[in-house]
């Protein structure tokens, strides 16, 4: 944060925008105090451009908003949300929220808030944190004048997370805070302020009254930062973790027997996602290192033959998605097959790297990944997180064999999004079947056999297959 930002001429130019003039003169004309309050004075603060602009008024917000939006002209429509007394504009590509000042105070049971009208101080103390408690003034007579009751400037400079009231009551009040806290600190790189912090703890099960789509809001934004690890582990180490993603939790935890051990899971997971996101900005990409070794807690085996072993972790792994996805009100769609798609497929190129890389293992995992090969051979290089340097470079150099053979066999083969060179139907047609599995075999023994490299990727070697397999099964070309 800028120090000059503290000064009053710098804060004029933060409501430069001639929509804060035009709210100013409707707010005067009408005799109404207005603010711009929350966020959008945070960000500016912290040099983030933010689109959100929220308007507080010592009255009632939806007036003021359709007062401006008259003001702004025919085609801006304001949505008025009546029981929350709160309306919105969009303006270009601004998205602007009116509310009235309020004391609120909240029930244990619920989310839902009992309104009164307030002073501009008490809607800044029933706000989550100090940083975004902070108020520009709008009207022209102290244009620009900051309001900051809870130094919330002081917080910013020292870069701390802080609830304006005793954090318990500011907590108890609205329990998504808590994923909030986390999820600004993380985004931010800020820290919790102890109390703060122990507060979360406290009332961590408060969080079952938050709805999941809420939570899921939050922590994908904590997923979206350049290093998720730091919010996933103060979710841990508040305990608000295990309230609603208790799979992750499995993973925790290292056991030994006749001295061997395995690697943590949970710390693994994390820093296979850390290493993603410095490769991609890919929610859902993010989404399949989280889980890709969910399955491992219940998969784990130990034999004095084989130490801990973890077999069919992916298989299980990728069964387990849809039903965290549903739970968490997650898009049960393409993104979730894609995500089960990866867990599914998380271990092939290692195996593959492991080995002698053989043109027909290459043009399998082409044909199983599909257009997911990139992103597979992403996730697989983040999975390599061995303390052991020799053995990283090791599997690095191997990736590096096995993506060179994807791209000569893509060339060569076009395995990627494999369509068969015989039809279902010229099959039928050829041999004069009806619907059957015999044709379903034929399909499938050409597959493998371009797959196995025995013939190649097009029609004239497929015909000639599919006879030599329909002789097989005794069947006869239609006279
Ligand atoms: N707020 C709050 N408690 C919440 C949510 C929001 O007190 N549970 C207040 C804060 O003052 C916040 C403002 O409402 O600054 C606007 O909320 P929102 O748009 O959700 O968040 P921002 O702070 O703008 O941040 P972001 O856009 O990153 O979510």
């Amino acid at each position: 944060m800028k120090k000059n930002k503290l000064s009053y001429v710098y804060m004029k130019k933060c409501l430069n925008d001639p929509i804060f003039n035009l709210i100013s003169s409707v707010a005067d004309s009408r005799n109404m105090p207005a603010f711009v309050i929350g966020g959008y004075v945070r960000d500016f603060y912290l040099d983030r451009n933010s689109k959100d602009i929220d308007i507080v008024t010592l009255g009632s917000g939806i007036e003021l908003a359709e007062n401006v939006a008259e003001k702004l002209g025919n085609d801006v429509k304001v949505n008025v949300f009546k029981n929350f007394g709160t309306a919105m504009l969009r303006f270009g590509d601004l998205e602007i929220e009116f509310v009235g000042a309020r004391k609120e105070s909240y029930r244990m049971d619920s989310r839902k808030p009992i309104v009164e009208n307030g002073t501009l101080e008490d809607d800044q103390k029933r706000r989550d944190f100090t940083i975004n408690a902070m108020a520009f003034c709008l009207n022209k007579e102290s244009f620009g004048q900051l309001s900051d009751p809870f130094n919330g400037i002081s917080d910013l400079e020292n870069k701390i997370i802080r609830t304006p009231l005793e954090p318990n009551t500011t907590f108890s009040d609205d329990p998504l805070r808590m994923m909030r806290a986390i999820r600004f600190a993380n985004q931010l790189d800020f820290t919790i302020e102890s109390s703060t912090f122990q507060a979360i703890k406290d009332n961590k099960d408060r969080l079952k009254i938050v709805s999941e789509e809420r939570i899921i809001d939050e922590f994908n934004k904590i997923l979206a930062t350049s290093k998720p690890s730091v919010g996933i582990k103060l979710l841990s180490e508040s305990g608000l973790l295990e309230e609603f993603f208790p799979e992750l939790i499995s993973l925790k935890g290292v056991d030994e027997k006749s001295g061997k051990m395995h690697k943590d899971n949970f710390y693994h997971t994390l820093e296979v996602l850390d290493n993603v996101c410095a490769q991609s900005d890919n929610l859902w990409l993010r989404w399949a290192a989280l889980l890709h070794d969910i399955g491992k807690p219940r998969t784990k085996r130990f034999t004095d033959s084989t130490g801990w072993t973890f077999h069919g972790h992916d298989h299980l792994g990728a069964k387990m998605v849809s039903g965290i996805f549903r739970r968490l009100k997650l898009p049960m769609n393409e993104k979730m097959k894609y995500v089960e798609k990866l867990v599914q497929l998380h271990l092939r190129p290692i195996v593959l790297s492991q080995e002698v890389v053989t043109d027909s293992a290459v043009r399998r995992l082409l044909f199983d990944a599909g257009n997911e090969i990139d992103d597979l051979m992403m996730l697989c290089e983040a999975d390599i997180t061995s303390k052991n340097e020799k053995t990283v470079i090791k599997h690095l150099n191997n990736f590096k064999l096995v993506r060179k053979k994807l791209i000569e066999i893509e060339e060569k083969d076009a395995v990627r999004n494999f369509q068969p060179p015989v039809s279902g139907e010229q099959i039928m047609e050829f041999f004069n079947l009806k619907p059957c599995h015999q044709v379903g075999e034929i399909k499938n023994a050409i597959k493998d056999a371009i797959l196995d490299g025995i013939i190649k990727n097009n029609y004239d070697e497929a015909f000639q297959f599919m006879l030599k397999k329909g002789e097989e099964l005794g069947l006869n070309p239609r006279s």
